[in-house]
């Protein structure tokens, strides 16, 4: 695929294929922006007429380099076939391709590659843990899943800030095991009471869920402060790292958490996959929750023994392309190198704050400084809903985000029924948060509301 001219943060074009230094402790530079913008080319189209995209909706989902595309094109124009069964070429490649993509996760986050998991995205990742540990509850899985076993009067602990994603298989799984779910609370300006760690979490606590980074106010969480507590209680760790992975560096190895959620959509990779990362003892220990073909040893019409993890979790036929789409995404990240990508989005989270709050009548829903947060920025524009202020800012060419982000406990929290977010991704500019800015200005003008500056 080959874009056309990308208009950049310089000012100049760079073209597809440029070579780059990108290096890996510092902001990108105008030329390594350009070059990133030019590998995604749907960031070079025109919107409502011949606006230029400005897309603050990466939040959401990310759009893709031509990496990734091509990774998927490649594999179903010359290796598709299914994955651990044949005994033919074709066969042999896809297999090969993927379980290398599942090295590159693997080795992208910090993970062995056997503690990586395919699943359809992150939501089921969450669940397949949650219900995993509900047929542990039911006696499943033998002496070796008793581990996981939960009864009344055993505890749950998520966060008031969870994305829904985190929360719902939690009360589901108190529902069919009569465990209790508690949470930690959130300032008011989104940040977890982490303090409450202290409190909330018990010695009836056999799990606590929790997101590594906020999809609404982009607080990240200090997961060292969770893991600590959960290991004194001897609980585990569940972390939705969904919103931390396309952004920062993580390993999961060194945070020591025991399961996490990774989303291939939102990490620059295909819609259709994602990953759970379990810690391998845990896997092994763990009873399956989706049964059927390719995650089995032996079947008899009396029963059934299941193979080893990853595959005891990956029953059916899987995303093979968007597996190997989201390994490519994963290489494409760790060679831009997750510092830099940091170290830009940083820059670019300022900006958006500063965007934010030098117009009149809106308020951020969520911390307004830099320390500790991703460039997710929600806010609320006094006297217009905002699904209207979306609308004035596409119509300006501006994608962003409306609703309550699949967080409703948050926003009730936080005093607002729903927010816009603008949320950016390593190849979001300067220019395009100067643009955003200026289009926000116009919103409650439109509207007959003072504001304009
Ligand atoms: C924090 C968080 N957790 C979980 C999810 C769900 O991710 P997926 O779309 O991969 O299921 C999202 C998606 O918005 C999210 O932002």
């Amino acid at each position: 695929m080959t874009p056309g001219p990308v208009e950049t943060l310089g000012g100049r074009h760079a073209q597809q294929g440029e070579v780059v230094g990108l290096r890996a402790s510092a902001p990108l530079t105008a030329t390594e922006l350009a070059a990133v913008r030019a590998d995604f080319p749907l960031l070079n189209r025109t919107v409502r007429g011949d606006r230029p995209l400005v897309y603050l909706d990466s939040a959401a989902t990310s759009q893709k380099p031509d990496v990734v595309i091509d990774a998927e094109l490649d594999f179903y124009t010359r290796h598709n076939a299914a994955v651990h069964r044949g005994a033919h070429q074709l066969a042999e490649e896809a297999t090969s391709a993927f379980e290398q993509a599942r090295e590159e996760v693997a080795s992208f986050v910090g993970a062995a590659p056997d503690e990586i998991v395919w699943t359809s995205n992150a939501t089921a990742a969450i669940n397949l843990v949650a219900y995993a540990i509900g047929n542990a509850s039911l006696g499943r899985g033998g002496a070796a899943a008793r581990r996981f076993a939960l009864v009344a009067g055993d505890e749950i602990v998520v966060t008031e800030a969870e994305h829904h994603a985190n929360l719902v298989p939690w009360q589901e799984l108190c529902a069919r095991t009569g465990a209790t779910l508690r949470w930690i609370g959130v300032e008011d300006d989104g940040r977890l009471r982490l303090e409450e760690l202290a409190t909330v979490v018990g010695e009836r606590t056999k799990l606590i869920a929790v997101s590594h980074a906020s999809n609404v106010t982009g607080a990240v969480t200090d997961v060292a402060r969770v893991v600590a507590r959960a290991r004194e209680v001897g609980a585990l760790v569940v972390l939705d790292a969904c919103q931390s992975v396309p952004h920062l560096p993580v390993d999961l190895h060194g945070l020591g958490v025991d399961f996490a959620a990774l989303s291939g959509h939102k990490m620059l990779g295909p819609t259709g996959v994602g990953a759970l990362y379990g810690r391998r003892e845990l896997l092994e220990a763990m009873p399956p929750v989706t049964t059927g073909g390719s995650m089995v040893e032996v079947v008899t019409m009396e029963a059934t023994s299941y193979a080893a993890p990853p595959q005891r979790f990956e029953a059916g036929s899987q995303m093979v392309a968007q597996a190997v789409g989201m390994g490519a995404a994963a290489r494409y990240l760790a060679e831009l190198g997750m510092a830099a990508v940091a170290e830009h989005e940083a820059v670019i989270a300022a900006a958006l704050l500063e965007a934010v709050a030098a117009v009149p009548g809106v308020r951020v829903i969520g911390p307004s400084d830099t320390r500790d947060r991703l460039a997710v920025v929600s806010f609320v524009v006094d006297g217009v809903h905002p699904h209207d202020v979306g609308q004035v800012l596409d119509d300006q060419g501006i994608a962003v985000r409306v609703g309550h982000h699949c967080a409703q406990p948050l926003h009730r929290r936080l005093g607002v029924p729903s927010s816009t977010r603008a949320s950016a991704s390593v190849y979001t500019t300067l220019d395009e948060v100067a643009a955003f800015g200026a289009a926000l200005t116009t919103v409650r003008p439109f509207f007959g509301l003072g504001g304009q500056q």
